[in-house]
């Protein structure tokens, strides 16, 4: 993602439609139930498409997305934006480069959410894409600002957060990549909390999650 924004959808018609497209993918690949979580994209004009709030995605249409500003103003849309249209906008604000947030509930990334532990680097792919290990938050009650202020406070230099007590959230250039961020958080806190009844856990060699870190860091500025 480069540092002007470029990386956002380039049209208003294709951001809406990659939102719904991974709006739908969430609830299909698992990553949330019933109408929980949302995603939203940042459009050309810097203002946010975001999914609405208590819609069934299932039943979701382009026409249901609501268009928000920056201070989290309606500017079109017949429905309510997500309840969570603090978190989205604080994370375009504090990180420029990201086109995307997606807010989910995965089932095994909260159980780490819940229990107050960071998922912890142990696999490769999992430093390349998030920046390394995934901090939880400090706790913030879902809808209020400190939501938002909470995950930026801990995302620098990784695309996700474990929001305490509740659930995730993960940044990228575009919906497709915000929602592999997801599904990989996902994933690993799934293989950690297995590893860890298997025995101790390995994490990662320091040195290699450097090199991971500068490979997530180049891929961040230069989104494919
Ligand atoms: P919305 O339906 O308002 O987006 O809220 C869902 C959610 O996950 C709240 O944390």
């Amino acid at each position: 993602m480069s540092s002007n924004g470029d990386s956002a959808p380039r049209s208003v018609e294709n951001a809406h439609a990659l939102v719904l497209a991974a709006a739908k993918d969430m609830l299909r690949k698992g990553l949330t139930e019933g109408t929980a979580g949302n995603i939203s994209a940042r459009l050309p004009n810097g203002n946010i498409v975001i999914t609405p709030s208590s819609v069934d995605y299932d039943l979701m249409t382009l026409d249901d997305l609501v268009i928000i500003d920056l201070d989290g103003k309606t500017v079109t849309g017949d429905r309510g934006p997500s309840s969570e249209k603090a978190l989205h906008i604080a994370c375009y604000k504090a990180f420029p480069d990201v086109g995307s947030v997606i807010h989910a509930h995965p089932v095994f990334a909260t159980m780490f959410a819940v229990a107050h532990q960071n998922i912890p680097a142990c696999i490769d792919e999992f430093s390349i894409y998030c920046g390394g290990e995934v901090a939880v938050t400090d706790y913030a009650m879902s809808g209020t600002d400190g939501v938002g202020d909470n995950a930026v406070a801990v995302m620098n230099g990784r695309s996700a957060a474990l929001l305490a007590n509740h659930g995730t959230v993960a940044v990228g250039a575009n919906p497709g990549k915000a929602l592999h961020v997801t599904a990989l958080i996902e994933r690993s806190a799934q293989i950690v909390w297995g590893a860890k009844a298997l025995g101790p856990i390995h994490e990662l060699p320091e040195k290699v999650n450097q090199q991971f870190a500068g490979i997530y860091s180049y891929l961040r500025q230069n989104p494919m």
